[in-house]
């Protein structure tokens, strides 16, 4: 078990407004345009662009109220999302049923929610390392669900000083982007950790790229820089 007890506390107190575009869970919504399209292209160029994502085995792991995973099933995937945070699963529950979209929402963790031979094409684990206890673990614990010939995707923020500036000071105290409290920077997690994990368990990086999100636009790019947030791919 890697979740902290007062981060899903914190989680589930948002879930209700966890789809408003313009509420605390905006950063969310705005990176989101961003993932989905290299996340198509990622897949695409991986697999040969008959299959794309349809039909594929997608597992998101720390899921929120399904932002991603929604739209990944409207693709085609066949999606499994788990998340900690009961009432994230019930909004993503219902939000899924609102829109006639199937995904295979799971309350828990990946040691609780899933047969233990399970094992997807496609496991994304986007901006929820930086809020567990044992990111080794959680990280081992993703990467073991990869098939062969699958990747694993995961996103987070570097513990750099940059990133206690611009992802602490900046975005929660000056420009107010995510509420106060929302990081901890002791929490952060450092390309090469993510990558010595991920290697652990068999996997090799395939991509690292950073992402910049600007606060008073509300927009997020790719950039090379990987100090503040990043996004890391792994293959098997
Ligand atoms: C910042 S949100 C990211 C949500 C989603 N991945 C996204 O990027 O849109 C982090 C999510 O991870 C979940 N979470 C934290 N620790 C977890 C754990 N050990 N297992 C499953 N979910 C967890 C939280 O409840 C929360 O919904």
């Amino acid at each position: 078990m890697t979740a902290v007890p007062a981060e899903i506390a914190r989680f589930n107190r948002l879930a209700a407004t966890w789809w408003d575009a313009t509420g605390p869970m905006r950063p969310l919504h705005v990176i989101n345009r961003l993932r989905l399209d290299y996340l198509q292209q990622l897949l695409a160029t991986h697999f040969g662009s008959t299959r794309a994502l349809a039909g594929l085995r997608v597992l998101d792991v720390g899921c929120g109220a399904g932002l991603l995973a929604e739209p990944l099933a409207t693709l085609g995937a066949q999606v499994t999302a788990i998340d900690a945070a009961e009432k994230n699963i019930a909004a993503a529950r219902l939000h899924a049923e609102a829109s006639g979209v199937s995904v295979d929402y799971r309350v828990g963790e990946l040691s609780s929610a899933l047969a233990a031979d399970s094992c997807f094409d496609l496991v994304t684990l986007l901006e929820v390392v930086e809020h567990v206890d044992d990111v080794p673990a959680t990280i081992d614990a993703a990467a073991r669900r990869v098939a062969p010939g699958g990747l694993l995707v995961a996103s987070t923020i570097d513990r750099t000083a940059k990133s206690w500036l611009f992802g602490i000071v900046g975005a929660e105290y000056l420009f107010r982007v995510l509420p106060v409290g929302t990081h901890q920077w002791r929490r952060f997690v450092r390309p090469d950790e993510m990558q010595a994990a991920a290697q652990s368990a068999g996997l090799r990086r395939i991509d690292l790229r950073g992402m910049r999100y600007l606060p008073v636009l509300h927009r997020a790019d790719w950039i090379r820089g990987t100090s503040v947030n990043y996004l890391a791919a792994f293959a098997r």
